[in-house]
């Protein structure tokens, strides 16, 4: 018998669920990058699509999707965690059915783990397999036990339906996977191979997000300077950031994330050229020792590095940066970490994102003996913390007494004040009216935090 199509899976749920007295509920909770967020949209839209309605929280859903992270073990730890609690959910809903999905169902241990004590969660499927969920779903729906697909295809996503977040800022995936084996990092082994989407399906998502009336394009991929690489079509990142900024439209284009081995000239270049580009880069670092770079498989010097660097603040000199660094790989000495204080402090980056090192089974550096003690880590990291927010501060400043265009995001809770991202990817409070959440404001700023810069409308 020939396979159903996802289309028609998604017709055999929903007479499933017509068939219920009441609305059925799902909830989805996502963990982990944009990309995975993104993935988290894609099953909203196809859980709509099969007549479900979102629900507030877990504990009031029929369905009830944890689409998982696994580049740290702590994120593991969050959603065993979570799980339990579904757990006891579950026994005052004996019908409510439980998925995992996302980047730790791709993990043998994990799906064990899942098999063996976690019996209550029915649906399980690998990140590249989101498409199989309604198929799963009806399994599930018709009597199955379990419905598991932890397959690895080469899923590139295109005309799936999606349940966006925003309304004013959309993620856009250009491509999926990683090619790169960081040796402490996991996403290449459950994220696949690079497969970039076609330059014509991006550009048509875009220009109906324009048209659909969203401000800020976000454009995501493990290494977006990979772009291309994989397509028969000669080009690759810089090439279609050119024909997304030639998309009509007032709206500010961003991506995610930047791999510094090659983030060339040619980019620098374009992001400067091109008007709707952000002058902002988040090029992760990870270490400022030429030696823990060579450990990690980077590929590129701090020297290499800083030319990137130099490079834009000769045309920009205020060109903002961010990037994230790992703190405590395997044997980073005293005088590495120090090292990696010396390039904050020649970068002087608008913020960064750190992490200490989190052992990842499988990774080539799981199997170094690692002498470095979790305290001496987290000594560290509490000093990385201390130099980065006087940086900042610093740092911020140089935007005191300039007007910056900002997307309004949101009214802070705590003090009322409206926030949003600059151009330069600033969080920026000020006074203003909630109705103008989703558009740009021009703000003139007055003040430098460590975190953020106010200012007043203009
Ligand atoms: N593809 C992106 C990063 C994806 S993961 C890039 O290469 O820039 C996001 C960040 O998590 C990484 O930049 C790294 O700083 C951190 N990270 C990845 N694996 C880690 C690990 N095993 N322990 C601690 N941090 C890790
Ligand atoms: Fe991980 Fe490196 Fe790939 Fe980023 S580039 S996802 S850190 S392997
Ligand atoms: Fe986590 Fe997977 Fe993203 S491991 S960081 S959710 S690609």
């Amino acid at each position: 018998m020939q396979e159903k199509t996802i289309n028609e899976y998604i017709l055999s749920v929903s007479d499933i669920v017509v068939k219920y007295k009441r609305p059925l509920k799902a909830f989805v909770r996502s963990f982990g990058c944009q990309l995975n967020f993104s993935d988290g949209e894609k099953i909203k839209g196809m859980l709509i699509k099969m007549g479900y309605t979102m629900a507030e929280d877990e504990q009031s859903a029929d369905v009830v999707i944890f689409n998982t992270c696994a580049v740290r073990e702590n994120a593991e730890d969050r959603v065993f965690g979570n799980l339990g609690f579904l757990k006891h959910y579950k026994e005052e809903n004996p019908n409510m059915i439980i998925g995992l999905c996302g980047c730790m169902a791709a993990l043998e241990h994990v799906t064990d783990k899942l098999k063996k004590s976690y019996k209550f969660v029915d649906i399980v499927f690998s990140p590249s397999a989101i498409d199989k969920l309604p198929k799963l779903l009806y399994e599930k729906l018709s009597g199955s036990k379990y419905a598991f697909d932890t397959n690895e295809y080469n899923l590139s996503a295109e005309g799936l339906y999606q349940e966006r977040d925003s309304s004013f800022k959309a993620s856009v995936p250009i491509m999926f996977g990683c090619n790169n084996f960081c040796t402490y990092c996991i996403v290449p082994y459950v994220r696949g191979r690079e497969r970039s989407r076609k330059p014509e399906n991006i550009i048509q998502e875009v220009e109906k997000l324009v048209a659909d009336g969203y401000k800020e394009i976000m454009l995501l991929g493990q290494n977006v300077n990979s772009y291309g690489k994989d397509l028969e079509e000669k080009t690759d990142f810089p090439d279609l950031l050119r024909k997304i900024n030639a998309v009509e439209g007032d709206f500010v284009i961003r991506f995610m994330s930047s791999h510094p081995k090659d983030a060339g000239r040619k980019l620098i270049d374009t992001i400067i050229e091109c008007e709707k580009v952000g002058k902002h880069l988040h090029l992760p670092v990870q270490s400022g020792s030429d030696e823990i770079l060579e450990k990690m498989n980077r590929r590129y010097t701090v020297e290499k590095y800083m030319e990137t660097i130099d490079y834009a603040r000769s045309f920009i000199p205020d060109f903002s940066f961010t990037t994230d660094i790992i703190v405590g790989f395997p044997n980073e000495s005293a005088e590495d970490f120090e090292k990696t204080l010396e390039l904050i402090k020649r970068v002087k980056y608008d913020n960064i994102y750190s992490f200490i090192y989190s052992k990842r089974s499988g990774t080539k550096a799981a199997e170094i003996d690692d002498k470095i003690s979790d305290e001496e880590k987290g000594e560290r990291m509490t000093k990385l913390l201390a130099v980065q927010r006087e940086i900042s501060t610093e740092s911020y400043r140089r935007f005191i007494g300039r007007t910056m265009r900002v997307l309004v995001d949101g009214k802070s809770k705590k003090n009322g004040l409206l926030n949003g991202k600059s151009d330069e990817f600033v969080i920026v409070e000020f006074e203003g009216d909630e109705s103008l959440i989703g558009s740009f404001v021009n703000v003139k700023i007055t003040e430098a935090k460590n975190w953020a810069v106010t200012g007043v409308i203009e």
